[in-house]
């Protein structure tokens, strides 16, 4: 007798039984953009469905966020006050912490993660302090302490450095432990590549570079073995969960970052992956609906434990 092997896709139900793969609305992570002011929600052109909300508005958002049961929100603060070392980005009172803070207030039981950076906060746009044009990496580690600490005291469980310098996380860390936040995660971006997908982010978040690029300090998209090399530092100086991004862009990194780490990895679609379903659906041409599950998918085939993606919401909810 002659046995071969059988095919596995007879039913929906045995297709379900058998998938490799599996998405649940827990491993996804929505990013919100929180802008200074009062009773505000406006659109962000070039993310068309996405939205800015002031601290006041924001748990209209944060209730579809809990009640999906998504695994978090990622808050980006966007301050009306700029300067040339980013000042409002670890201010109290400043946009961010009262969004961390509003956030755990409302929503005791959803995770709220603060993204770590100066771009957004600083006159220049840079994600670092500026010495002779260019980014001051050492400068740079002290402001990212006293940000990722000051969002960790409005609240924050995890912090998210989204710089790119180098020694990030043992500052954090270091700053954290010794004001007794020994709790508080850090989901570092330890691999983050100096990509063009993040061009519709930069108009969401005011935070395009007055001069130059980011080539100096976010990564080279013709290398991997550098991002294991960036990914295995941040483990090795107390990173919790890893961050690749972009996602579809970098499905062999996120391959080969999964396999020399033993923290989760998350990967995320950036805004040029959303902005670009988004367009192509307006006009017809893709389902987004299909479209966004598929690339969600192929991010957790290759190994992602944690998706963060402007869809988030709307995956969670088909799921
Ligand atoms: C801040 C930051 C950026 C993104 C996340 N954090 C922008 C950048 O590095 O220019 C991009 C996110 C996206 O495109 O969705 N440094």
């Amino acid at each position: 007798m002659i046995t071969r092997p059988r095919r596995l896709r007879r039913t929906p139900a045995i297709r379900n039984m058998t998938a490799e793969t599996r998405l649940s609305p827990s491993m996804l992570i929505y990013p919100v953009f929180v802008r200074e002011g009062h009773n505000i929600i406006e659109d962000i052109p070039a993310m068309p469905g996405q939205k800015r909300y002031s601290p006041d508005t924001l748990p209209r958002i944060l209730e579809c966020a809990a009640k999906s049961k998504i695994g978090g929100v990622l808050l980006f603060g966007i301050p009306e006050h700029k300067d040339e070392c980013a000042t409002s980005a670890y201010d109290e009172n400043g946009v961010i912490q009262q969004a961390i803070r509003t956030a755990k207030r409302e929503f005791p039981g959803l995770t709220v993660i603060g993204d770590v950076c100066m771009c957004e906060y600083t006159s220049h746009g840079h994600c670092g302090i500026i010495r002779d044009n260019d980014v001051d990496n050492d400068a740079t580690l002290d402001v990212l302490a006293r940000i990722a600490l000051s969002q960790a005291q409005a609240g924050a469980e995890i912090v998210a450095p989204s710089d790119m310098m180098d020694g990030h996380t043992a500052a954090i860390r270091s700053a954290l432990d010794s004001n007794g936040l020994t709790s508080t995660l850090i989901m570092s971006y330890a691999v983050k590549y100096a990509s063009a997908f993040y061009g519709p982010f930069r108009e969401a978040a005011g935070s395009a570079p007055a001069f130059g690029d980011r080539k100096t300090y976010q990564m080279d998209t013709r290398n991997s073995r550098e991002a294991v090399k960036e990914a295995l530092l941040d483990v090795d100086e107390g990173a919790d969960i890893i961050i690749v991004k972009p996602g579809l862009a970098y499905l062999d990194v996120l391959q080969k970052v999964k396999a020399a780490v033993n923290v989760p990895v998350a990967s995320y679609s950036v805004s040029g992956e959303y902005s670009m379903i988004k367009a192509a659906a307006e006009r017809g041409w893709l389902d987004e609906k299909k479209v966004s599950y598929e690339a969600a998918v192929s991010m957790a085939r290759a190994g992602a434990d944690i998706i963060i993606s402007y869809f988030a919401l709307e995956l969670a909810h088909s799921l």
